[in-house]
């Protein structure tokens, strides 16, 4: 078991023993993936073998189901500093901009902003509300996202009287930049536009306090920073979104009472933007990683620990020569994202992984590496990466030495 206070050098093995997967490799991908808590995952297979043993067509399981719900919303209003009738439920970050995206009242010729630092789970929301319904969007180059004052000024330029809706990241997956959410809120919102922010690389890696950021919406990914399964998420509604009675896209969950004839009510909280049935077993290890965060690790600790080691990984990779590191380490989380010299980030990212065993990404429109600093991450595999980093640096692909593969010859004997 392991309690939030223990100190650090029996913490840590206690927490990695927690979570298998870390053993697999220097993992350095929570932004794609974080790994799963032994415990959420015995708790999914728990649910697997009761529904099979007891079907899934009792009116108890669905009544088991809205329980565990309830929960999911309740750990990640916890994280989310906020209460759980703010809270509905998702698939993904994207499935949570997209309801935000069409919750506007768009209008043909209305505006919608993003910045030059978006992913997909942003930016398709808004091409699709451009095609369908001839909403403009502007795309306000914000660099790699460290300069506040040249964000804010593009941002001011983006962002005018005919914006429905700003959508943003919270901290960009491309360079790891903690963009200034507050401050565009607030200009968003000084223009009448609402303001919908990917929470995806934030959430569980710094703290995030929906409130005080002043989103409107506000998406979070379960299967990265909070350590759940994949196909679950949640999107935070604020009061000033509660009151819509246009959402784009629903289903029963989103009811308090529909009837045959058509007519009904939405449920006055956050559950009136849920639009689809959920896999309880996911729903039970969502609700598990994300109180497991808080109530073992603890994310106070998770948030410093993440701090801590990622400014650390971007001076120890900043001091190798060769390296040029794009994360603006004033205005980061967990995510560093860097070149070297000569080389191309694929090939480069292939030589590392043969050579430390790490877990990593590529972000190709940058042509650069990225990784994810985690909580469970060790200083000695944070050194261990940075000398391969280095090694890589000191050589191009033409003169690095070889690294003898083991192959295993399949041969027709039996
Ligand atoms: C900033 C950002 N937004 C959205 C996504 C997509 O997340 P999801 O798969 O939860 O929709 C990612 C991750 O891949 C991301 O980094």
């Amino acid at each position: 078991m392991v309690t939030p206070f223990l100190p650090d050098d029996e913490k840590i093995p206690a927490l990695r023993e927690a979570l298998p997967s870390t053993a697999a490799g220097i993992y350095l991908n929570t932004g794609s993936c974080g790994p799963l808590p032994r415990e959420s995952a015995h708790a999914m297979a728990e649910a697997e073998a009761w529904e099979l043993r007891t079907g899934r067509a009792d009116p108890a399981y669905y009544d088991e189901g809205l329980e565990r719900k309830g929960e999911a919303r309740g750990a990640v209003a916890a994280v989310l500093g906020t209460d759980p009738s703010h809270i509905a439920l998702t698939h993904a970050t994207t499935d949570g901009m997209n309801v935000a995206t069409w919750a506007a009242d768009w209008r043909p010729g209305d505006r919608a902003v993003t910045t030059s630092l978006e992913h997909p789970g942003t930016l398709a929301p808004l091409w699709a509300v451009r095609e369908r319904l001839g909403v403009d969007l502007s795309i306000a180059d914000v660099g790699l996202g460290g300069d506040r004052a040249a964000i804010l000024e593009a941002m001011d330029q983006a962002i005018t009287p005919a914006t429905r809706l700003v959508a943003i990241s919270h901290v960009s997956f491309a360079t790891g930049a903690r963009l200034p959410v507050r401050e565009i809120a607030d200009l968003a919102h000084s223009r009448g536009a609402l303001v919908a922010v990917d929470g995806a690389q934030a959430v569980g890696a710094v703290p995030v306090d929906v409130a005080a950021l002043g989103a409107d919406f506000y998406a979070a990914p379960g299967q990265k920073w909070l350590l759940g399964p994949e196909g679950m998420g949640a999107l935070y509604c604020a009061d000033s979104v509660l009151d819509r009675p246009r959402v784009a896209f629903s289903g029963y969950g989103a009811f308090e009472k529909l009837d045959p004839d058509g007519s009904g009510r939405l449920w006055p909280d956050a559950r009136r933007f849920e639009n689809s049935t959920f896999h309880l077993p996911s729903v039970i290890g969502f609700a598990r990683s994300t109180a497991w965060m808080s109530m073992y690790p603890g994310l106070p600790w998770v948030y410093d620990r993440i701090a801590t080691l990622a400014a650390a990984t971007v001076d120890m990779l900043a001091d190798i020569p060769g390296v040029e590191v794009l994360t603006p380490r004033e205005n980061m989380a967990g995510l560093v994202v860097f070149r070297i010299a000569g080389w191309n980030s694929p090939e480069a990212l292939r030589e590392l992984s043969q050579r430390t065993y790490c877990i990593a990404r590529v972000i190709p429109q940058l042509d650069a590496i990225r990784i994810s600093v985690g909580f469970f991450s060790t200083g000695g595999e944070l050194r261990r990466f940075r000398d391969g980093v280095a090694l890589v640096a000191s050589h191009t692909p033409a003169t690095i030495p070889h690294k003898p593969k083991i192959e295993i010859i399949q041969g027709g004997a039996e």
